[in-house]
């Protein structure tokens, strides 16, 4: 929100780190923006999912909190998606709200030319929370520093998605009853997935982490997130291709090459492009019979394209699809939080 975020984000911006510093983690959430995973620390955590908790009974015993019924959240969404637009939304119906959307940035005044100042200003009159996605790093910042209503970062291009991390930090808790002590490979294209930056902030929060990371050269892990994992002595290591490491994981995270980012920065035609596509192709996939190598709990943010071949969308370590469900009650939560307080 306008009179918070000046204060809150952006000031002292580290030149040389991917994350901001100096942000002072979330306590009292009412009223406040949601907008890169720095915003947490295992407090804020905590007292997220701990309200999570209260939402996972609510949708058990399928009942609907009438709590926020008069409330509105608005998605904007100027890049695609499914699960994050529809879990917002499915969110805030069961908590009792309404929903406005705009799903498209080919039917947005937006095409016509308004500034995305100027669509949060009017949204922000329409509905008491948004839920903004677009394909500019750094526009929920943005967004936020102008809007008179909480802003919620859905994925800002190749910077940060909070709420996924914090969906899929909920996912390990809840499949492997810790988040310390645990060995957590992160896996595809660690250069332009979001969800890897922000959840490599969250992780390295808890005790006795490890994290390795394997991407081809080109779609490495930015280095101002290998620079702050440095200076905050979290032990990592980086690899080009599946190993022993990644086998002997407590947690395979693993994510798609974002073919239509790669294009974008080296066009069409490019012929780098297509090579980078077929060569990764090949490579950044689980092999069919990794469960059988393997005890790692397998997560995905979603879309796979072939990263996971369905033959073990069986097994029970194959936590994507579950992971995805639990954006339900993570966001039922962070919307609660955020415009009822604690
Ligand atoms: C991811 C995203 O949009 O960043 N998906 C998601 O939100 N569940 C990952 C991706 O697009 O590959």
């Amino acid at each position: 929100m306008a009179r918070e975020a000046g204060r809150e984000i952006g000031s002292n911006l580290s030149q040389s780190s991917f994350f901001e510093k100096d942000i002072s983690p979330l306590r009292d959430f009412k009223g406040q923006d949601i907008i890169s995973a720095e915003q947490f620390d295992k407090k804020s955590v905590e007292i997220l999912f701990h309200e999570v908790e209260g939402m996972e009974e609510l949708l058990r015993a399928k009942a609907r909190k009438s709590d926020l019924s008069g409330s509105i959240l608005a998605t904007l969404f100027y890049e695609p998606s499914t699960r994050t637009r529809l879990s917002f939304e499915v969110a805030m119906l069961r908590l009792g709200g309404g929903v406005v959307s705009e799903s498209s940035v080919v039917f947005s005044s937006v095409t016509a030319g308004e500034r995305i100042e100027d669509t949060i200003k009017v949204v922000g009159g329409y509905a008491d929370v948004i839920a903004l996605r677009d394909k500019k790093q750094g526009i929920a910042k943005q967004a936020a520093l102008i809007a008179d209503v909480p802003i919620i970062n859905a994925g800002d291009g190749v910077g940060q998605h909070p709420t996924q991390s914090l969906i899929d930090l909920y996912t390990i808790q809840k499949e492997l009853g810790r988040l310390d002590h645990l060995t957590i490979t992160l896996f595809g294209d660690l250069k332009h997935g979001r969800t890897i930056h922000s959840l490599s902030y969250l992780l390295s929060l808890f005790p006795h982490i490890d994290l390795h990371f394997i991407a081809p050269e080109v779609l490495k892990l930015p280095e101002g997130i290998t620079q702050y994992l440095t200076e905050k002595l979290i032990p990592f290591s980086q690899n080009y291709k599946l190993d022993k490491k990644a086998f002997s994981s407590d947690v395979i995270y693993t994510t798609r090459v974002q073919t239509e980012r790669i294009k974008e920065r080296l066009g069409p035609y490019s012929g780098t492009d297509t090579s980078i596509c077929a060569h990764l192709d090949g490579d950044y996939r689980l092999p069919t019979d990794f469960c059988d190598k393997s005890s790692a709990l397998i997560m995905h943010p979603l879309p796979r394209i072939n990263e996971i071949p369905p033959e073990i969308d069986k097994h029970p370590k194959a936590a994507y699809f579950r992971q995805a469900h639990n954006g339900v009650p993570v966001r039922m939560a962070l919307i609660k939080l955020v415009l009822q307080g604690n």
